[in-house]
């Protein structure tokens, strides 16, 4: 039985709280939350819980793993502690705004041999374990661009800009979807309610294989929108997670590329457009946060890397690093190091 204590209870936390209160596997010990008030709704709640005001106490409590799930500015502090307490963690996404910090964490956990995991809950989505494996068997093809939104009025947020806090789930969809990772970024987008924070944005991120991904991600839009469209040179397939019954759509739909070129090297004219079926599948509603603690459990037990590693963390986060840089330079392409390049400089343990 590993006993687990949960840091931030605002929106997220009490979902952590609630998952780890269920699991057969884990006993949700502690509890702790600068507010007072939010922790008397978990004792009312959960009255076996401990409650605290102050991480050191839950540190210093009867936990063996420690989820983190306050503001991002907050995890890697955080974090330090638990890993310096031998706590294993698992932080909320976005690890941190700085891939040197994600590589500190990683390094630690290996120096003390503790798990590190991060919140990449979309990672343990039914959908997108049902998109991986519909893009990596060659059912669509070679895909050609991948084009997300992840739209509604808010949730704004003081302490972190709409890429930090929208983007990571988008961009780590796209990175299990094609197992691969960009080579270039750029992002523009603007500010209209806090100078100091961008509320609207648009990320491109080009793969080696030539893919295109764009990701649109906004705290100003009239309506909540959670789609990513995969366009393949077989089939086409649409995800939309705001749907509760029909979350992907198939399009066998195409053009049906000539085999012969003509005399400028271009693929006869006019194109041979395929219209075929369109295949809803069946897709599990199991709750992708609850698939994420049993696993972040199961990790501990087992002493394996988590599927959305310290390694995970750090892809998300140097590639934001670079959206931000471009951001702010007018929507400039920046080149990427590959994740497994900058942990190997960094003498982190990989695998
Ligand atoms: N995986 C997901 O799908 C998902 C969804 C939403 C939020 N998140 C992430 O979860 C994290 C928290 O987001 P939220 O929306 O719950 O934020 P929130 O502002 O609603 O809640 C944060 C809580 O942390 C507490 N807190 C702040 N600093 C603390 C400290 N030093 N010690 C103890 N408590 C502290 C605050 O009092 C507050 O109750 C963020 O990293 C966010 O990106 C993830």
């Amino acid at each position: 039985m590993v006993n687990v204590g949960v840091i931030g209870c605002g929106y997220w936390g009490p979902k952590h709280v609630r998952n780890f209160h269920e699991l057969e596997e884990a006993q949700l010990t502690m509890v702790c939350d600068l507010d007072e008030d939010r922790l008397e709704r978990v004792k009312t709640q959960y009255p076996y819980v401990e409650t605290a005001l102050n991480p050191k106490d839950l540190l210093r409590g009867n936990v063996d793993a420690v989820v983190i799930a306050t503001p991002v500015g907050t995890h890697y502090q955080l974090a330090k502690k638990a890993l310096l307490h031998d706590k294993h963690v698992l932080i909320e996404k976005p690890v941190s705004t700085s891939s040197r910090e994600v590589l500190d964490l990683i390094e630690l956990a290996d120096k003390r041999n503790l798990i590190v995991m991060v919140g990449h809950t979309y990672e343990y989505h039914p959908a997108v374990d049902f998109l991986r494996e519909l893009v990596q068997s060659g059912e669509l093809g070679d895909i050609y661009n991948i084009d997300a939104s992840r739209l509604n009025l808010g949730l704004f947020r003081p302490d972190a800009n709409v890429l930090w806090d929208l983007a990571p789930h988008d961009i780590c969809i796209v990175l299990s979807l094609l197992d691969d990772e960009p080579i270039e970024v750029s992002a523009r987008g603007s500010h209209h309610i806090d100078p100091h924070l961008c509320d609207v944005a648009y990320i491109e991120l080009l793969f080696a294989s030539g893919t295109m991904c764009n990701v649109h991600v906004s705290w100003l839009h009239p309506r909540k929108i959670r789609e990513l469209t995969i366009v393949g040179s077989k089939k086409m397939a649409v995800y939309d997670d705001v749907s509760e019954a029909e979350k992907i759509h198939i399009y066998d739909k195409g053009l049906a590329v000539a085999a012969s070129t003509n005399n400028n090297g271009f693929a006869t004219w006019p194109p041979n457009y395929h219209y075929g079926d369109v295949v809803i599948p069946f897709i599990t509603n199991a709750e992708p946060l609850k698939l994420e603690c049993s696993h972040f459990i199961q990790s501990i037990v087992e002493g394996i890397k988590p599927r959305s590693d310290g390694l995970a963390g750090l892809r998300v986060t140097s590639i934001l690093e670079a959206a931000n840089r471009s951001l702010l330079n007018g929507g400039e392409r920046e080149k990427l190091t590959p994740t497994r390049t900058i942990a190997e400089a960094s003498k982190a343990t990989i695998s």
